[in-house]
C-alpha cells in the first residue's frame, strides 16, 4: 500500500485516523454496510465483517479480496455469520460476535493471545419493512410484531450498547454507529412501525452518548440509498420506488451506497461528535410529500 505508507509516515491530520484501527461492520456484507466497509479499509483499518448469511459474508470479503488485491489490504479483512434476528438468543449471540471480533488470531500478528479491543462498530444491519397500515383491519399488527420487528433494529443495538465497556477502546477515539432512516422523521403511510424502530434509535444514541462516554455513540439516518434491498422488488416496481424517492429529494436522485458511506466515516473520524442524528437523505425534510 504505497501510498498509506507515505501518509503513515507524515503528520496528515486526517486520513490516518482509522489507520490501525478495528472496526467491526455488522450488516457490512452488502449495500450501505459494504460501502462503509470499504472506506473504512482504504483509511486503513482492519475490517470484520458480519451479516446472518456464511454465503453472504464470504461472497464480500472475495468481492473486497478482488477491489484491494494487495496483501496490505487482504490481511486486513475477516468476516463470520452472526443472525441477529431472534430475540431468545439476540444476547449470547452479540456476545459471541464481540468475542470473535476481537480475537488476535483473526488477523495475522505477532502478538499474543491477548483480545484486541475495537475501535468502532458500524451497525447497518436490517432488511426491508413490509407497509403495515394502522387500521382495525390490519390483522398482522399486534404486539408481538412490535418486539418482532424491533429486534434486529433496536434491540441489537441495545445490546452492542450494553457490551461496549468490555469489548471498545474506552476513548473519544472509539465509536458505535447505528442506522435509521429519513422516514422515522418524514413516514409516508403504512411506515409507522419503521418510524418507531427508527426513532427508538434517538433516543438510544443519546443516552449511549452520556452513559458509554468517551466511548461516541451516533446514528446515521439515510435517504433512499440503491442498494440490494431493492432487489426484492421487480425491475418495474423498484424503478417507481426509485422514481417516487427521487422526486421526494431536493436532489432529484437516489443515493450511491458510497455518498452515504461519508456519514459514517464522519462519526468514525470526528471524535467530538456523539450523540447526534446524522442525515444523509438529498434534501428530503426539505421537500414536500414524497
Ligand atoms: N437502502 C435504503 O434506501 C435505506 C434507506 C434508509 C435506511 N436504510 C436502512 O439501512 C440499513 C442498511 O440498508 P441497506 O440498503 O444497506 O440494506 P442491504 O444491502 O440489504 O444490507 C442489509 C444487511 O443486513 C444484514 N442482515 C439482514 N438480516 C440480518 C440478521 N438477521 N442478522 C444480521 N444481519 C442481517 C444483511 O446480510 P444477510 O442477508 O447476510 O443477513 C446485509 O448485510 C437497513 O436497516 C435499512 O433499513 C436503507
Amino acid at each position: 500500500m504505497s501510498t498509506s505508507n507515505t501518509n503513515t509516515t507524515m503528520n496528515f491530520i486526517s486520513t490516518n485516523k482509522l489507520t490501525n484501527t478495528r472496526v467491526l461492520l455488522i450488516g457490512g456484507t452488502s449495500g450501505i454496510g459494504f460501502a462503509v466497509a470499504r472506506a473504512a479499509l482504504e483509511h486503513g483499518a482492519s475490517i470484520i465483517l458480519s451479516s446472518s448469511k456464511a454465503e453472504k459474508v464470504q461472497s464480500a470479503i472475495s468481492r473486497l479480496q478482488q477491489l484491494y488485491p494487495d496483501p496490505s489490504f487482504t490481511s486486513r479483512i475477516a468476516g463470520k455469520a452472526y443472525d441477529l434476528s431472534d430475540q431468545a438468543t439476540l444476547e449470547t449471540t452479540i456476545v459471541s460476535l464481540l468475542d470473535y471480533a476481537t480475537s488476535s488470531s483473526i488477523f495475522p500478528t505477532k502478538g499474543n493471545n491477548e483480545k484486541v479491543l475495537l475501535n468502532h462498530i458500524i451497525y447497518t444491519s436490517g432488511t426491508r419493512p413490509s407497509r403495515i397500515p394502522i387500521s382495525p383491519t390490519t390483522t398482522t399488527l399486534t404486539p408481538q410484531l412490535y418486539t418482532q420487528s424491533e429486534t434486529l433494529r433496536v434491540l441489537a443495538p441495545l445490546m452492542l450498547g450494553k457490551y461496549a465497556k468490555s469489548y471498545m477502546v474506552d476513548a473519544h477515539t472509539s465509536s458505535l454507529t447505528f442506522t435509521s432512516g429519513v422516514l422515522a422523521s418524514k413516514p409516508v403511510p403504512g411506515t409507522t412501525l419503521g418510524a418507531m424502530a427508527g426513532s427508538a434509535l434517538g433516543g438510544l444514541v443519546r443516552g449511549l452518548a452520556v452513559e458509554l462516554a468517551p466511548i461516541r455513540a451516533n446514528v446515521v439516518a439515510p435517504g433512499a440509498v440503491e442498494t440490494e434491498i431493492f432487489d426484492a422488488l421487480g425491475v418495474e416496481e423498484k424503478e417507481a420506488v426509485k422514481e417516487m424517492f427521487r422526486r421526494g429529494t431536493v436532489l432529484g436522485r437516489v443515493a450511491d451506497p458510497g455518498d452515504v458511506a461519508e456519514a459514517y466515516v464522519w462519526c468514525m473520524k470526528d471524535g467530538f461528535v456523539t450523540g447526534e442524528w446524522v442525515g444523509s437523505d438529498g434534501g428530503a425534510l426539505l421537500k414536500g410529500s414524497m
